[in-house]
């Protein structure tokens, strides 16, 4: 039997916020060092920076870069970063037992991000630093000039200010491992007056501040209510985390995997909302969703940690067209979410768990999970639709019964294209999928684009970097306001129409 589904303008979910289409650059591993930033390297610019990278990063249509933490930023300081680059200190890395240069800064990611086309998006150290340092951040960073810090930036060659708008209040400060880990009351309390001061300085300051760092954490929900309790007025945003794997050869769970992050996604629009509730607040709260990818977190748990190296090769997983298919699924549950998703990162940008990959001294390519970021960026933008599925549903040992399609639509009302995002997760059979259209134009198939393989092991590699591509569907029709299509066994799917 066919997953149906129709599509209706008249009934939309939201406007995608360009930022749902963001990144992240940590100082981790090879992502910074050899990454995005190798001086001396043929494709360097007079910066470091790696110009075959920096196409690839425009190619992938990354918005919102987030930098530069993760784990690290809650140990880091950030006038490490700046200034005359032989003056600047070698440190510990506590977060991932490696030495950090300071090769890279503050100023080395704006000029980065500026020339990748994207935002910054700064996330501060609330781990074992303060109100007072991220006020002196902000002010290095964003203030025109006759201030001591603003006159170094000035100094260190920003005439013009950097105008960081979107700040991360810390990073995953529930969790046990991170640096100054803290209780929900006492991270409540300190970003509630990191955000008080920032607005004292910029009003229109975007914050952020964090949730759990995975919806199994023990404390998540109680630890959302505890922190909006406290900073519900005085910030925009509040983060989630999620990362998935295969777990013990159960693919038919893993290709489910975005029913969680949906489920997720929801329970902290309800915890946010509930709070709003409680405060009588008008307000509604956005969601940051700051971190998300596939990551084989088990297999970097087994392998030895680094013994202080510089720029060691950590969390390099090599994705498979499996893991293609449910990174689409990822991005498909944050669209259908695109009411109250403003903001997404993928985790991360480059070498680590990541869609580019490189080579010191040689050239860069582009994994799997390249192809569906890529394509979602470019066509998953103006209106989300409602989808609403029907159709064959099968068992899954974690998630229970799920049906086999998992899809969302955009409409660009400008130029009147529909885009279809759609992801088959039989691991056998074709889908046949039929969607009506009503009130909307569009009278033909622009094209049918599938990812998907005979082997759900394909890999691209440094030796063979194109194995797994984009292929074109057959078959997809538009007839008597009725679309058409065979969905290749897991598959990921982008069907345009005009
Ligand atoms: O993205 C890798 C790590 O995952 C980040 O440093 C941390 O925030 C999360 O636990």
């Amino acid at each position: 039997a066919p997953a149906r589904f129709t599509l209706d303008p008249a009934f939309g979910v939201g406007k995608v916020d360009p930022r749902l289409f963001g990144s992240f650059v940590e100082h981790l591993g090879r992502c910074v060092y050899t990454g995005i930033f190798e001086p001396g390297h043929p494709a360097a610019d007079e910066a470091g920076l790696r110009q075959d990278v920096l196409g690839l990063v425009r190619e992938l249509g990354v918005t919102a870069i987030r930098y530069p933490g993760g784990n690290f930023v809650s140990g880091y300081k950030w006038e490490d970063g700046v200034g005359p680059v032989e003056d600047r200190p070698r440190r510990l890395d506590l977060a991932w037992r490696s030495t950090e240069t300071n090769c890279f800064g503050l100023g080395e990611f704006i000029d980065f991000v500026t020339k990748a086309g994207g935002e910054p998006m700064m996330a501060l150290n609330l781990g074992t630093r303060g109100v007072a340092e991220a006020l002196e951040l902000q002010e290095y960073a964003n203030h025109p000039g006759g201030t001591a810090l603003s006159d170094r930036r000035v100094a260190h060659g920003a005439k013009d200010p950097y105008g960081i708008r979107l700040w991360c209040l810390g990073n995953e400060l529930d969790g046990p491992w991170q640096t100054g880990h803290k209780t929900a009351e006492e991270y409540g309390r300190l970003a509630a007056e990191t955000a008080r001061a920032m607005r004292q300085i910029e009003p229109g300051a975007e914050l952020v501040a964090c949730g759990s760092s995975g919806r199994s954490m023990p404390t998540f929900a109680e630890w959302e209510a505890t922190v909006l309790t406290q900073t519900y007025d005085l910030v925009d945003h509040i983060s989630l985390h999620a990362y998935y794997q295969e777990h013990d050869g159960d693919r038919d769970s893993f290709l489910a995997s975005a029913v969680d992050m949906e489920s997720f996604i929801e329970s902290v629009v309800a915890t946010c909302d509930h709070i709003g509730a409680r405060l009588r607040s008008k307000k509604r709260i956005g969601l940051s969703f700051d971190e998300w990818n596939v990551w084989y977190q088990t297999r970097h748990h087994e392998q030895p940690s680094p013994d202080w190296a510089e720029a060691p090769r950590l969390l390099e997983d090599n994705y498979t067209v499996t893991d293609a298919v449910v990174f689409g699924s990822l991005l498909i549950a944050l669209l259908r979410h695109a009411d109250r998703v403003r903001i997404a990162c993928l985790a991360q940008l480059v070498n680590v768990i990541a869609p580019i990959m490189t080579e010191p001294g040689g050239p860069a390519w582009k994994q799997t999970t390249f192809y569906p970021f890529a394509q979602a960026s470019r066509y998953g933008r103006g209106r989300v639709l409602q989808v609403n599925v029907t159709g064959p549903t099968h068992e899954t040992a974690r998630y229970g019964t799920v049906p086999l399609l998992h899809a969302t639509a955009t409409v660009d009302e400008e130029t009147g294209t529909v885009t279809v995002f759609a992801v088959n997760r039989s691991l056998e059979n074709t889908l046949p999928l039929e969607v009506g259209l009503r009130g909307v134009a569009a009278g033909r198939v622009l094209g049918h684009s599938v990812l998907a393989d005979a082997d759900p092991e394909a890999t691209n590699t440094l030796a063979d970097p194109e194995r797994v591509v984009p292929h074109e569907g057959k078959g997809t029709t538009l007839s008597d306001g009725t679309l058409h299509a065979m969905l290749e066994p897991m598959s990921w799917n982008v069907i345009r129409l005009a």
